[in-house]
């Protein structure tokens, strides 16, 4: 079997959540796991100045972000972790690749209509061009596979597209690989707690719509407790889930957590209350999440581990990337 180059990158802009666990970071681990598979994960600062920044905080985050890396399991003997901005070719690469994308494909990213709202004109540029710096990141690393949550998937045909164009501008087939998302089916949107209609987000100003990543047992515990559900009893099968947003969610995360299917989660609390269910997802969310969060706070107290990981691991990407940077000046004539 060919090897799988797996790439992925979160942004450093602190409250890590639920959502980023089980939608990416749990399945980042797993793929380190297989024999065929070459991993590298990245912090990406350089996203997360796309909007303002307190730089204090910023530094923190970044060394959060590596700690819920190394607690979650991603192994630096195993696998790369690294930091953008420790690594020159990603923003020379942007500049490059934004030379080959159109303003057409970035103009029907809806990620950017979200972030920017009403008032596009205030909007920086890098937010605008974020998308071309995710495809440096990966078309850098000769990546097959990206594992990300589902609103990322966007931003991946994108980045095919800017691949395919390189390839065929510059009549080198197949010198960008044209990488596949890897998104799961199921549980690749991870919905607030407090409002099904919204993501479970970073920036959300109610602290109570998320599982953050370093919340303690009893904060797990009142979180779920006050989790919005509705009135109606505990669906009796799948269907009944349709336009119960908050109970497919909660259901969601048992399963997923649980990792079996959706019915038997349904079959198992059936005729039950939701106090009882809530009670079981508060069991199983602490049980994934404690010791992640207790091994969080203990990494941060070593912030020069964490540093040399992440100095090791620049060092193994820049040589990846400078030498892919060196290719592209070839072929386009530099
Ligand atoms: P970000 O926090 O935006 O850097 O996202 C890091 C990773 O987590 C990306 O792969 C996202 O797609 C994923 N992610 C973020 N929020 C959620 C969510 N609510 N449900 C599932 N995946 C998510
Ligand atoms: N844009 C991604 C997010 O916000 C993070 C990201 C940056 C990324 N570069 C990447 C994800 C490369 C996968 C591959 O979630």
């Amino acid at each position: 079997m060919s090897q799988k180059n797996i790439f992925s990158g979160v942004q450093p802009t602190g409250n890590l959540h639920l959502g980023n666990y089980i939608g990416a970071i749990k399945n980042f681990v797993k793929l380190q796991s297989e024999n065929d598979s070459k991993c590298i994960y990245c912090v990406v600062d350089l996203h997360a100045i796309t909007t303002k920044q307190d730089p204090q905080k910023l530094k923190e985050n970044i060394l959060e972000t590596t700690a819920v890396f190394l607690a979650s399991g991603i192994d630096p003997s195993k696998s790369i972790i690294f930091n953008q901005s420790m690594v020159p070719a990603h923003s020379e690469g942007t500049w490059i690749l934004s030379c080959i994308a159109r303003m057409g494909w970035l103009n029907r990213m809806t990620q950017f209509k979200e972030k920017a709202g009403k008032d596009k004109e205030k909007a920086s540029v890098g937010l605008y061009i974020y998308p071309i710096l995710m495809a440096a990141d990966i078309l850098l690393y000769d990546a097959t596979h990206v594992p990300v949550g589902e609103d990322q998937k966007q931003h991946l045909e994108l980045t095919r597209d800017i691949a395919q164009k390189f390839n065929t501008d510059f009549k080198v087939q197949d010198f960008f690989k044209i990488p596949d998302p890897l998104i799961q089916e199921k549980f690749s949107r991870i919905m607030s707690l407090k409002d099904a209609k919204n993501k479970m987000s970073k920036s959300d100003p109610s602290d109570a719509s998320r599982i953050n990543l370093t919340d303690t047992e009893d904060q797990i515990h009142n979180k779920i407790k006050k989790a919005k559900t509705d009135t109606k009893s505990f669906p009796a099968n799948e269907k009944d889930l349709n336009k119960r947003p908050e109970i497919q969610n909660l259901i969601g995360i048992y399963s997923s957590l649980k990792s079996q299917k959706i019915s038997d989660t349904i079959n198992r609390f059936q005729g039950k209350n939701f106090s009882n269910f809530k009670e079981k997802l508060s069991e199983v969310v602490i049980e994934h999440i404690s010791p992640i969060s207790k091994e969080i706070s203990k990494l941060k107290s070593d912030k020069g581990h964490i540093l040399q990981v992440l100095k090791d691991g620049s060092e193994k990407a820049e040589a990846i990337a400078s030498e892919k940077v060196k290719k592209i000046k070839e072929i386009i004539g530099f």
